[in-house]
């Protein structure tokens, strides 16, 4: 949800901070602009509504900067706009700032200090640059005491990256609750929200933590907390691989990702094996897991559809009861606790602002919390007790395919390892399920042709569509639901069969599609009931059926693999269907309208 970027040192500034900030789309794209100090210290401002395309289109490339920060928007405060992009200047045009989150007192504090003034955006970032301002040339404050001042100030979550015309040679940077690491290069230092915006010129990054203020030039990195004492960190390497976050021969990301998934199945049972082939996760986790009377899977999007599957995952295989929880809700809405409760934040980036505050509480009350990302380092790996890593590799595509598979194939490992550790008799051999799984994701993505056939006729003109089943996959059906409606635009409710007669068959009309998941054979014939009951009303159905389940006549068939896993198999020619039906409609697949990947407001 927006991504800053800033460069201090003798390269091109311009080019490495669009690079950057392409690298960051996918945390907002609807404006964007980069400000640079030229050789002869002249500030130079540039900002464009939509893509980073579009803000390339009107840099002037004429003018040669080797310092400048930038930044990406996912609008909240102000329409995306030039007016409202960022970055945002004092009245002077002295100070310069970019800004991720949300600055909740921002009117009170314009009320307060800023009366004077008048503010050119809807922001409440242009307010921290102005108050900014008004500390340093009313207080006659230091830039890094007003710096410090503004953001003693001010409640709500940021990530800023501050410049000074009249003290060009160093960036100004500080956070709260939002992401923000610093780069080390020989010569020059970067900022950015994700290392992977300047992957392309170091691998050595600096943690920042809430509440520290740092002062960054092309030499140096002082980190001091807000009382000036100066803390020394070591940098770590980021160990990202450029090939993985490039497209490749791929149109467009989401495609890359979802043929990735057999790898990343392999990959993940490669990473949670230790040397004698058992699964193995670290013990602490598990004991805690099996002190505990009832996990609570708390989670937004796909990955709280990922949940759901957990749940099953983890009762069948550990008999512990588990609930599924949407962070936006759970946190003031909170369900009466067991005595013993352990807490599983699911989340593929690790920084969404909704899980984080249950977690900022559950912290509080002192329960055990593990979270399950992708990403190592992020806010809400750091803040649990324990963290378990999906090793999907990096997801760029705003919809999520492999994450969802990944976080699955990791709940499915953590319920087999506590199963087992409580002595329960199993017939999984996971290893082997999930191999059996990797083989069967990889017949189906080599059947792309035929599913986008199937995008076609189905999906490629309808307003509306269902996807329904019972069980797992009924908890498919959500996420294939979430996956074709956020990317096609096409209004798509996943619904449980058996409800769907209880009033939404009212919806049925005459070539409305509805695609049925069937992989069990417990509940086959009712769901195929299902079926034929919103076919009498005129419905134009499309089955998606495991093998043993399947009939004649069935459009698409799915390899079989263990009922606990299905999900891990049925989901995919969804996410197919989904990425088919969005190009067919022109949209843009890997950034569709109003998204943003990794959301850090609440
Ligand atoms: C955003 C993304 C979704 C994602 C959700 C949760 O809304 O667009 O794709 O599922 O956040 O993200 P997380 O990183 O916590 O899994």
């Amino acid at each position: 949800m927006c991504g800053i970027v800033g460069f201090i040192g003798n390269q091109d500034a311009k080019e490495i901070l669009l690079q950057g900030l392409e690298k960051l789309e996918y945390r907002g794209y609807d404006s964007a602009g980069i400000y640079i100090i030229d050789e002869a210290n002249k500030g130079h401002l540039f900002k464009e509504k939509g893509r980073i395309a579009a803000l390339r289109e009107v840099v002037n490339n004429e003018v040669a900067s080797s310092k400048g920060i930038g930044h990406t928007r996912w609008a909240t405060h102000g329409v995306p706009s030039v007016r409202n992009a960022h970055p945002h200047q004092s009245t002077s045009g002295r100070f310069t700032l970019v800004h991720n989150g949300v600055i909740e007192n921002y009117q009170a504090v314009s009320d307060a200090y800023l009366s004077g003034i008048e503010l050119v955006s809807d922001t409440d970032t242009e307010v921290i640059v102005q108050l900014i301002a008004w500390f340093a040339e009313q207080e006659e404050l230091s830039t890094l005491d007003a710096f410090k001042k503004a953001i003693v100030t001010l409640k709500g979550s940021y990530a800023l990256a501050l410049m000074d015309a009249e003290n060009p040679d160093v960036i100004y940077v500080a956070k709260n609750k939002s992401p923000l690491l610093i780069g080390k290069g020989e010569d020059f230092n970067v900022v950015c929200s994700d290392a992977m915006a300047m992957i392309q010129v170091t691998n050595q990054f600096v943690e920042l933590m809430d509440g520290e203020v740092v002062t960054v030039t092309k030499e140096q990195i002082e980190i001091e907390n807000l009382a000036g004492d100066k803390i020394e960190r070591e940098a770590y390497t980021a160990e990202l691989d450029l090939n993985d976050i490039e497209k490749g021969t791929y149109a467009y990301y989401m495609l890359k990702e979802i043929d990735e998934q057999p790898a990343v199945m392999r990959k993940i049972l490669q990473h949670y094996q230790n040397t004698e082939g058992q699964l193995e996760i670290d013990s602490v986790i598990t004991e805690t897991l099996l002190a505990s009377d009832r996990v609570y899977i708390v989670a937004c999007g796909t990955s709280y559809n990922a949940g759901w599957v957990g749940k099953q995952l983890i009762e069948n295989l550990t008999n512990i009861p588990t609930e599924v929880h949407l962070s936006s809700e759970f946190g003031y809405n909170m369900p009466l606790l067991t005595e013993k409760p352990f807490f599983i934040f699911l989340t593929q980036s690790g920084e969404t602002a909704d899980s984080r505050q249950v977690l900022v509480k559950t912290n509080e009350l002192g329960h055990p919390a593990l979270t399950i990302t992708n990403v190592q380092g992020s806010t809400l790996s750091r803040e649990a007790q324990f963290t378990l890593l999906l090793h999907a590799g990096p997801e760029i595509a705003v919809a999520s395919t492999k994450a969802y598979t990944a976080q699955i194939a990791v709940l499915a490992i953590l319920a087999e390892v506590v199963g087992k550790s409580k002595g329960l008799a199993s017939d999984v051999d996971m290893i082997h399920e999930l191999g059996i799984v990797a083989a069967g994701m990889e017949t189906i993505v080599d059947n792309k042709e035929y599913l986008e056939e199937l995008a076609a006729n189905y999906l490629s003109i309808s307003r509306n569509a269902f996807y329904i089943g019972r069980g797992m996959d009924y908890y498919v059906a959500m996420e294939a639901a979430l996956k074709l409606k956020e990317i096609s635009y096409v209004q798509t409710e996943g619904f449980a069969a058996g409800e769907l007669k209880h009033g939404t068959i009212a919806l049925i009309e005459e070539g409305t599609p509805v695609l049925a998941l069937i992989t069990e054979e417990s509940i086959a014939g009712h769901t195929r009931g299902n079926v034929e009951e919103v076919n009498s009303r005129g419905a134009h159905s499309l089955v998606i059926a495991m093998e043993n389940v399947a009939r004649e006549g069935d459009q698409f068939v799915l390899p079989q693999v263990h009922a606990l896993l299905t999900p891990l198999i049925s989901v995919i020619p969804t996410q197919l269907l989904s990425y088919y039906t969005s190009l067919h409609r022109g949209n843009d697949v890997d950034k569709p309208r109003n998204l943003a990947k990794s959301v850090t407001v609440e």
